[in-house]
């Protein structure tokens, strides 16, 4: 009989299963509100983080990233891949798993999806910093790009900065009729439209959310009147961008960590030098967010470890008490820790 695994071999883990179980168990809403605060928090503390552009590995097809990170007690990061063309063969563009580490010990302390994780943190991210950069009272969004994080960034939106409408748009008719379908009995003013244009009629908010390898053209900037808050989400890699460069050019533009954001995200179409602000900036009142009606904010969002660090801290704590996780033997802990032989040896039948 092979020895018993220590109780420090055992790590907390979060199936999709538990994931999607939790999310349920606190409501939705509640967890985007949360996971914003959480992430908020973390934007005013952002100058004590090990802070590194994502490391990624690019093929013809897609991407796969590590993100890392640590606030000098804990470590976290995250894998995830974006593969565009996944969709067609019946896969998600986006899948992702993450872990969160001791540092004193180096230790893992949970290990979890983050496939549904990223879609929340990302949605309470955009809305977070929504809060921060939208026009007061704004109550409606275009959400164009209907696929995977759809949703989320609408209840998002409605939770953390009051919209009441959402109004759809996708190349893809069936992807709008889908979140059409899954944002009924939501509490939102869902419209389906068929252009682009069309969807931004009368909206104070413009989120783009769509997946493409190339650099795309999702707002022409004829598109886009004075006062406007922009949330651009899908342009996340070299060579894949949303927003026509001259809208770039009418915007203040805001960013999460710009060693990044320079090589993934819309700026990547300006010169280097071009103004930007870092949002954690605007957070802690050291630089200035919106300051007239009549201006553009854009977040020139990519998606930042210190996002997925949160959330994860924010998941370990979330199911503490809870059957929202299992005991995952992940760590060899042999009773002498030099003996690492002798453990396996005496494993043997
Ligand atoms: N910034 C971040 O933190 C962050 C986080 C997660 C995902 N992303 C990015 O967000 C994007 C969307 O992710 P997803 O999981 O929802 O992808 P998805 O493939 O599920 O959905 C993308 C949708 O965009 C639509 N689309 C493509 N081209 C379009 C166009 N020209 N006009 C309108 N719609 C168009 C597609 O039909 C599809 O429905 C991806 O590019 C992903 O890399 C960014």
């Amino acid at each position: 009989m092979p020895p018993l695994p220590s109780e420090l071999a055992y790590v907390p883990f979060v199936s999709v299963e538990h994931m999607m179980g939790l999310v349920h168990h606190i409501g939705i809403e509640t967890v985007l509100r949360e996971l914003a605060d959480e992430i908020e928090a973390d934007f005013k503390r952002w100058e004590l983080f090990d802070k590194t552009p994502r490391v990624a590995s690019h093929s013809d097809v897609g991407v796969i990233e590590l993100m890392p990170t640590s606030d000098g007690e804990m470590y976290g990061f995250k894998y995830v891949n974006g593969h565009p063309k996944n969709t067609k063969e019946g896969l998600q563009t986006v899948t992702a798993f993450g872990l969160l580490a001791d540092v004193n010990s180096g230790y893992p302390k949970l290990l979890s999806e983050m496939t549904v994780l990223t879609a929340l943190r990302t949605a309470a991210t955009s809305a977070m910093v929504a809060k921060h950069l939208a026009p007061k009272g704004s109550t409606t969004m275009a959400m164009i790009g209907n696929g995977a994080q759809s949703e989320f960034q609408c209840l998002a939106f409605k939770a953390i900065c009051g919209i009441d409408t959402v109004r759809l748009f996708d190349i893809d008719p069936a992807a709008t009729a889908k979140a059409a379908r899954n944002l009924t009995g939501h509490g939102l003013n869902v419209v389906s439209c068929k252009t682009g244009e069309e969807s931004m009629e009368g909206a104070q908010i413009i989120t783009t959310c769509t997946a493409d390898k190339q650099y795309a053209t999702i707002l022409t900037d004829n598109m886009i009147g004075e006062g406007v808050h922009i949330n651009a989400i899908g342009g996340d890699c070299p060579g894949k961008t949303e927003l026509h460069r001259d809208i770039l050019l009418r915007s203040d533009i805001f960013v999460e960590y710009p060693e990044q954001t320079w090589v993934e995200g819309e700026i990547q179409q300006l010169d280097e030098g071009h103004p930007i602000t870092e949002m954690w900036q605007v957070i802690t009142g050291q630089a200035k967010g919106r300051t007239s009606d009549k201006q553009i904010t854009l977040f020139d969002s990519v998606g930042f470890a210190i996002e997925d660090f949160s959330a994860l801290r924010y998941v370990s704590k979330a199911i503490e008490g809870t059957a929202y996780f299992t005991r995952l033997d992940m760590l060899a802990d042999p009773d002498d820790p030099r003996d690492l032989f002798g453990m396996l040896e005496r494993s043997k039948d």
